[in-house]
């Protein structure tokens, strides 16, 4: 199918003085190879997708190059499941093949053919994560056997699965460069939605050529809204029912891509890059709406003079955004990097078991279901145990890192499956800017240096990035992805993060989905609420464990600790190994819970 093609075709045929003009040379050395492969790539982009190509023009030079071989790329695999030459089985094969060709060239760190040639140049030289687009690149495999969908929900989550991986690669691709088109959490459904909406724009835009193949790329719900109107369509008949239904179907994607709040602080080059391609979204559904009857005939296309109004001030504006941020570019490229399976950034080593207690305690055996599921630790008195022993704060918390690295091991042997810890609040930037500054590094320091990198452990992160250092997100992200398909011990690590805060994006996200239509607000319930927090997954806190001799909960985890044990213990957080892990553990295993019920007496 058409989908991800000709959001504006022809758009820079508006243009011709930027045809003739020379583009940016990718950054390839002496490599001629390379320097044609990304040659092809800007063609290709460029002939199948004018619009998108003017898109990455808007983009800072550096990016380009890698702009032009992800969308090369995705270009080809759509045409290889389009392509009419074959039988729907032949051309799903040819999808795949390219795939895993993909795959082992990304090993290879090189390839023979032009367009992995620049992808994996890509891949390498940005340090992208292509293992994400393994799902994309089975759904356009699929899409071969044509595409059925009861409703909008099942559209829409073949529309996200097809389009969003390779959009992030791209939002990738700016966090690297140091110009993230960060989005902040309450505005993940209108980006989704923004992505359903440059999808169906695509097939209002192609529906004459998709007909023609016998494809109608929409939901059953929509079509049943207008009796007639699906086989009308088939039939190249615009009757009456066959326009209101294109009508309805405009207004709808007129929705979805107006998303003005999606790019509300983001830098302001890369929330120029999206805000242009919701006007050249809009522009094109006018197009659309316009066509009328010739709609079946060809593709409708915006006036060059409506297409010229949007570029000519969205050029302006870039190039100021980027004149003024200083970008960083890639240094050396790194090793090879893997289409599936494992993550990239890369998975080399074998996983080894914690090393053992220094005393060779054990851990003590606790019944299956006397276990907790989820541990949580405020991790406090570093501080005060600095004091204690002569020493400025600052060791504190560099001894606080050894401790945390202990209840890894010591969860690790128990058997835990989630250890949240608190590692600094939204209220901690209260402190001195040096204290701030000596926390941060330490827990920069730990992840850098990996003491549980090889340990089989899913490291992720809970907080938000406003005011963190952007080398620690980096950090973050990087440990994120690349335990993210480890078994065993998931542990979550609360960096700037805040109870209300979280509760707060939550149900900003929530009114989001609802105003979106997504969600009825009179049914919303409290799995719909958990549906929305930062990381869905994580189950409630059984134990809360606060060590410092304190007895409150700082902002912590309001949501999932309502019905969590309490555990309070005196002694300083640097002071604690595994085996008051362990202690907790047990001490858990002995209370009662109720959930509010009456306690079950046995005979
Ligand atoms: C906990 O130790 C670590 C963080 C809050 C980052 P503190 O620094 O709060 O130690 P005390 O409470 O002052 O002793
Ligand atoms: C809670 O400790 C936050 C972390 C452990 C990261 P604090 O020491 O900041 O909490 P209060 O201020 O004493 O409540
Ligand atoms: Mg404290």
């Amino acid at each position: 199918m058409r989908a991800t093609n000709s959001t504006t075709a022809d758009l820079d045929a508006a243009l011709p003085a930027q045809r003739r003009r020379p583009t940016h040379r990718p950054p390839t050395g002496e490599d001629p190879s390379l320097r044609a492969a990304y040659r092809l790539c800007r063609r290709i982009a460029r002939q199948h997708d004018p619009g998108i190509y003017v898109l990455i023009q808007l983009m800072p030079a550096v990016l380009r190059p890698a702009g032009w071989a992800l969308w090369a790329a995705a270009t080809v695999l759509d045409d290889l499941a389009d392509r009419q030459d074959a039988e729907p089985a032949e051309r799903a094969a040819r999808v795949e093949a390219w795939t895993h060709a993909l795959q082992c060239d990304l090993a290879a760190g090189t390839s023979g053919d032009p367009i992995r040639h620049a992808l994996v140049d890509t891949a390498l030289r940005w340090r992208l994560d292509l293992s994400t687009l393994r799902g994309a690149m089975n759904s356009t495999r699929d899409d071969t056997r044509g595409r059925d969908f009861a409703d909008w929900a099942a559209w829409r989550s073949w529309s996200n699965g097809g389009i969003t991986p390779w959009v992030d690669q791209v939002r990738h691709l700016f966090e690297r460069a140091g110009a993230p088109m960060t989005l902040r959490l309450d505005r993940q459904q209108d980006y989704k939605r923004f992505i359903n909406g440059a999808q169906l724009t695509d097939i209002l835009t192609d529906l004459g050529a998709d007909l023609a193949q016998g494809d109608l790329f929409l939901p059953q719900e929509a079509l049943d809204a207008f009796p007639g109107a699906a086989d009308d369509l088939r039939q190249g008949n615009w009757s009456p029912a066959a326009a209101a239904l294109i009508r309805e179907l405009t207004t709808l994607a007129r929705q979805w891509v107006n998303r003005p709040a999606m790019t509300r602080g983001m830098h302001p080059g890369a929330a120029t890059v999206l805000d242009t391609a919701a006007c050249l979204m809009r522009a094109q559904l006018d197009a659309v709406e316009g066509a009328g009857h010739a709609l079946l005939k060809r593709a409708p296309r915006p006036s060059l003079a409506a297409r010229a109004r949007i570029l000519a001030p969205a050029r302006i504006r870039s190039k100021l955004a980027w004149s003024l941020t200083p970008l960083t570019v890639p240094g050396p490229r790194r090793p090879a990097v893997t289409v599936s399976g494992p993550s990239p950034e890369a998975e080399s080593t074998a996983l080894r078991p914690p090393p053992p207690h220094p005393d060779g305690a054990r851990p003590p055996q606790i019944a299956v279901d006397r276990m907790p599921v989820h541990v949580a630790v405020i991790m406090d008195g570093n501080g005060r145990w600095a004091e204690q022993h002569g020493l400025p704060r600052p060791e504190g918390h560099r001894a606080g890192t050894a401790a945390a690295r202990e209840m890894v091991y010591g969860a690790l042997e128990i058997g835990l499956r989630h250890l949240t810890l608190y590692a600094f609040s939204t209220e901690n930037w209260k402190r001195d800017t040096e204290e701030i500054t000596k926390i941060l590094e330490a827990i920069r320091r730990d992840l850098d240096e990996g003491p549980v990198r090889d340990l089989d452990v899913r490291q992720r992160w809970l907080g938000h990035p406003d005011k963190l250092p952007e080398e620690l997100v980096q950090a973050l992200l990087r440990e994120e992805r690349r335990t993210r398909t480890r078994t065993g011990l998931t542990l979550t690590v609360c960096i700037n993060y805040g109870g209300r805060d979280e509760i707060t994006r939550t149900a900003a996200a929530l009114a989001q989905a609802a105003h979106a239509g997504d969600i009825d607000p009179h049914l919303i319930g409290e799995d719909d609420f958990a549906r929305h927090l930062p990381h869905p997954d994580m189950p409630d806190v059984d134990l809360l464990w606060r060590t410092g001799n304190e007895q409150r909960t700082s902002n912590f985890l309001p949501w999932h600790t309502t019905y969590a044990e309490l555990y309070f213990t005196p002694n300083y957080w640097p002071d604690v190994d595994r085996r008051d892990l362990w202690q907790a553990i047990t001490e858990y295993s002995r209370r009662q819970r109720r959930h509010g019920a009456v306690p079950l007496v046995l005979p």
